[in-house]
Parts: structure tokens; C-alpha cells; sequence
């Protein structure tokens, strides 16, 4: 059997912050690719759910850490099942994006989960969505898109969302609540959300999600072919 230097398999690396699209986008991308789609607020998300399951304070950072280098996941098509558990739903709530935010923040959490993240890069390719795809876990990313959108088309997205879902969500407060956010995700010491010199800016306030996937999927095109 020959081993492939990993390396060499192309990753498509989305960063930015919340309801930008990117988790919509990634997934688009990564199917029209045939690629396999890495979604890192995922295990943020679960290392709080599993560390509150466990009765562990948000705030003792070496707790957390242990919880999240001992997670056990697996993620089935759209599904997240944590021990065992179907949590998809309850990952996605309000609290529990700012429980994950907050866990993020702590660089031995980060450290905890970095190993885990680098293996989802495997033939033929990978796309990946978060803060730090391309600052962190993979700097050696083929492409690194920073997508981004203002903060009133993001909250407006994320309203639309919460109500498909039957949650009701009043624009003001989820404004709010992309700002706190934003703030933290954008000000911590460690992986700071931050467009790279050498990303692609893809910003989707006035375009559409299509739109969106159509200029990824052509920037890999010119990106990946090059370098392979
Ligand atoms: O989908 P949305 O952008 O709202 O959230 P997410 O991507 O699931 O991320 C949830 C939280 O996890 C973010 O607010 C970040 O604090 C954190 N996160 C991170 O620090 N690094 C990543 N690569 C991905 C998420």
C-alpha cells in the first residue's frame, strides 16, 4: 500500500464568523467536490455539551480539556450523535453557541481538539469551516477563503433559521447575540478570528448562497489544479 503524504491532499479552508453561510457553503462545496467536510464549530459545541453532561464548570479549563480530548463522536450524514446520543438539535441552540465560544477561548480546549480536526484531511480532499482552518489547522491549506457578511444580513439569516426551525427569535436580541459573539470569537489570545493576509475575502451580503459556492468552486479550480 503507498502512503499518501497528506500534505498533498487539497484543503479548502473557510473561516469566519457566525451565520456568515460558511457552514452552508463548506458543505456545498465539499459535495460538488466529492470532497469530505470537516464542520470544527461542531466539536467546540459538543466539548461543552459533554463537559455540562459531565457536571464539569465552563470555566475550569483543565476539565474542559480533558472532556474534549476524550470525546466520543461520530458524525452520520447531517447527524451528531455524542455517547451514543443524537444531540444535532440541542448543539445548535443559542446557549449552546455561547457555551462553545466560551470553551474555545481556552487554549488548552484548542490544543485538545487540533489532532482530531488534521485527520478529517484525507484523499481526495477536504473542506473545512470555522475561525482557524487556515491560521491553525491547516496553514498549508491549498485555498483559505475568509467569508464573511454584514452583521444585519447575518442576523437576519440566522432569525430566518431559528424560525424554519420553529424557534421564535427577535431580530434585536440575536444581534445582540452575534455581537457578543463576534467580540470574543474575534478579541481571545489564542486562534483569533481573523481574515489571513493571503485569504480570498468572499463577502456574502448581497449575494447568494449559490452565488457563493459557484466563486469557491471556481477559485478551486484555478488554486487546486495548480498545485497538484
Ligand atoms: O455556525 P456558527 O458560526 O454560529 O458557529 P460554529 O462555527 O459552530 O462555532 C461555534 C463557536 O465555536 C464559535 O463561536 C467559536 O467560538 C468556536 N469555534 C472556534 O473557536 N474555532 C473554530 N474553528 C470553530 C468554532
Amino acid at each position: 500500500m503507498t502512503t499518501m503524504n497528506t500534505r498533498a491532499i487539497p484543503v479548502i479552508a473557510i473561516d469566519g464568523p457566525t451565520a456568515s453561510g460558511k457552514g452552508t457553503v463548506a458543505q456545498r462545496v465539499a459535495a460538488a467536490l466529492g470532497f469530505h467536510y470537516l464542520d470544527s464549530g461542531a466539536l467546540y459545541r459538543l466539548t461543552a455539551l459533554a463537559a455540562l453532561k459531565q457536571g464539569i464548570d465552563l470555566n475550569d479549563e483543565n476539565k474542559v480539556s480533558a472532556a474534549a480530548s476524550t470525546l466520543s463522536i461520530q458524525f452520520i450524514g447531517e447527524k451528531v450523535i455524542l455517547d451514543g446520543e443524537d444531540v444535532s438539535e440541542l448543539i445548535r441552540t443559542e446557549s449552546a453557541s455561547q457555551n462553545a465560544s466560551r470553551v474555545a477561548a481556552f487554549p488548552a480546549v484548542r490544543r485538545a481538539l487540533t489532532e482530531r480536526q488534521r485527520a478529517f484531511r484525507a484523499a481526495p480532499g477536504l473542506v473545512c469551516d470555522g475561525r482557524d482552518m487556515a491560521s491553525v489547522i491547516f496553514p498549508d491549506a491549498q485555498l483559505k477563503i475568509f467569508l464573511t457578511a454584514s452583521v444585519e444580513a447575518r442576523a437576519e439569516r440566522r432569525t430566518n433559521q431559528l424560525k424554519q426551525k420553529g424557534i421564535s427569535a427577535i431580530l434585536d436580541d440575536v444581534v445582540k447575540e452575534l455581537r457578543i459573539r463576534d467580540e470574543r470569537d474575534s478579541n481571545r489570545q489564542v486562534a483569533p478570528l481573523k481574515k489571513l493576509d493571503g485569504a480570498y475575502l468572499l463577502d456574502t451580503t448581497a449575494i447568494s448562497a449559490n452565488a457563493a459556492v459557484e466563486q469557491v468552486l471556481r477559485w478551486a479550480k484555478d488554486t487546486i489544479r495548480a498545485t497538484q
